[in-house]
């Protein structure tokens, strides 16, 4: 439906009107996804049309051009009393004028017709190529077409820019409308997690947790999860990806939850790990120690001017301190180090960048240099131990995954945590599972 014009969106376009001279971005729609036959999966616009206009219909197309007084062109469906009987209300052309502010809108069915007139005398066409071929192709025809009238005079794109050192620049700093809601959905996904540590029992299955999250999301406003969530007990602890969720979780378990909110189109990703019984057992307390002590050195690290790759290597040399002390590595510091023998329990990344995806768009290396955070970024932080249980180790120790994971905004003081309120020391954990 609808939604009422912010201000935000629009000052957006002009951030990118300012940044693309002599030029037209062009920003299709998030395919719709068939699950089969005539059922669809839920729709979720792309995120970058999104960010621009606020427009969560598929078949929709939007263009900047810097060649007009009139910039903002939206190419969406048209009304269809029939077909809105079975999905729901449409904005129409209209629509997109009256509640998205768009200065000319159109059919989608009149892409091709129109897209050959927009770029003409338009130097620098801003559009991802390589994501959707189908609509390449119909990009590429338009600019073919103006490029054959380039004899009576038009000039016609000659260069096809990837735009998202434009939008993805500007997605990547988030401004206070932004945060508010990155705020939201910390808040409500820390809750979730809180309900689910005082909800388990050892004999419930992975996915009646899996419900209380879901459950939590829906009824606090959140139309859905930011990514699958992950509800691994016991050895599925240490499957980074597992999303059976399915497994009936026995006394001495150890429960790890991935899982995040989507909120207005803005994720979180908060992971912790609990006893499915409510008390850690002494190997996993000193795990979790140590995983704790990184992820909080790790945090400590992350401020203006800090790199992803340096947290890392923060949250790293804690892992491999604990890895040795607990027996698991046997060898000095340095050698553990240099040939990686953290490795088996320690495989992924510290942190990636948070925002309208969960892995979201920006810039990891500028100039081949890994990037410095600035004020208004938000990252993640969540280094993990991970123990097969078929590792050849105490048998304590087997079976035993744990992750912490936490979001943080990068702030001119320091840092701000988003997900502080979910528990996460020892005696936090263990309270709110009794
Ligand atoms: N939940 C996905 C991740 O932590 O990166
Ligand atoms: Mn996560
Ligand atoms: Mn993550």
């Amino acid at each position: 439906m609808p939604q009422p014009l912010t201000a935000r969106f629009r000052e957006r376009r002009q951030h990118v009107l300012q940044a693309i001279p002599n030029g037209l971005l062009l920003v299709p729609s998030q395919p719709v996804a068939i699950r089969n036959n005539d059922v669809e999966h839920p729709y979720r616009q792309h995120s970058d049309l999104w960010y621009l206009s606020g427009f969560d219909e598929p078949e929709s197309v939007l263009v900047l051009s810097t060649s007009s007084e009139r910039p903002f062109t939206l190419f969406v469906r048209e009304r269809d009393p029939e077909r809105e009987v079975w999905d729901g209300a449409r904005a129409g052309v209209e629509g997109a004028k009256e509640y998205f502010g768009a200065d000319e809108a159109h059919a989608i069915t009149k892409l091709d017709e129109v897209l050959p007139k927009l770029l003409e005398n338009v130097d620098h066409l801003y559009y991802r190529l390589g994501v959707d071929r189908e609509f390449d192709d119909r990009v590429l025809r338009a600019v073919a077409n103006v490029r054959r009238r380039a004899r009576r005079g038009q000039r016609y794109p000659t260069h096809i820019i990837d735009p998202s050192s434009v939008i993805h620049e500007l997605r990547l700093h988030k401004d206070s409308e932004e945060i508010g809601l990155m705020r939201r959905a910390a808040s409500i996904t820390c809750e979730a997690h809180r309900l689910a540590m005082s909800a388990c029992r050892p004999g419930m299955h992975e996915y009646e947790i899996e419900a209380v999250l879901a459950a939590h999301f829906l009824k606090s406003g959140s139309h859905r999860p930011a990514y699958p969530s992950i509800v691994g007990s016991g050895p599925n602890s240490t499957v980074l990806h597992y999303h059976e969720n399915n497994r009936k979780m026995d006394d001495g378990d150890l429960l790890l939850i991935d899982a995040g909110c989507e909120y207005s189109y803005y994720a979180s990703d908060v992971t912790r790990t609990f006893p499915v019984n409510g008390r850690f057992s002494p190997a996993q307390k000193a795990v979790y120690e140590v995983v704790l002590a990184a992820e909080l050195a790790a945090i400590e690290a992350t401020r203006t001017g800090a790199t992803l790759d340096g947290i890392h290597d923060v949250a790293l040399r804690e892992i491999v301190r604990g890895l040795i002390d607990l027996g698991l590595v046997g060898a000095p510091f340095d050698e553990a180090l240099e040939k990686e023998l953290f490795k088996p329990y320690f495989m992924h990344k510290t942190s990636h960048f948070l925002g309208m995806d969960v892995h979201d768009v920006g810039a990891y290396f500028v100039a081949g240099k890994p990037r410095s955070l600035e004020p208004g970024m938000v990252i993640t932080v969540e280094p993990g131990i991970y123990i097969s249980d078929k590792a050849d180790v105490p048998s304590a120790y087997r079976g035993i995954g744990i992750r912490i994971e936490d979001d943080v905004l990068v702030t001119p003081a320091g840092n701000e945590v988003l997900t502080n309120s979910a528990p996460k020391s020892i005696a936090d954990v263990e309270a709110a599972c009794s």
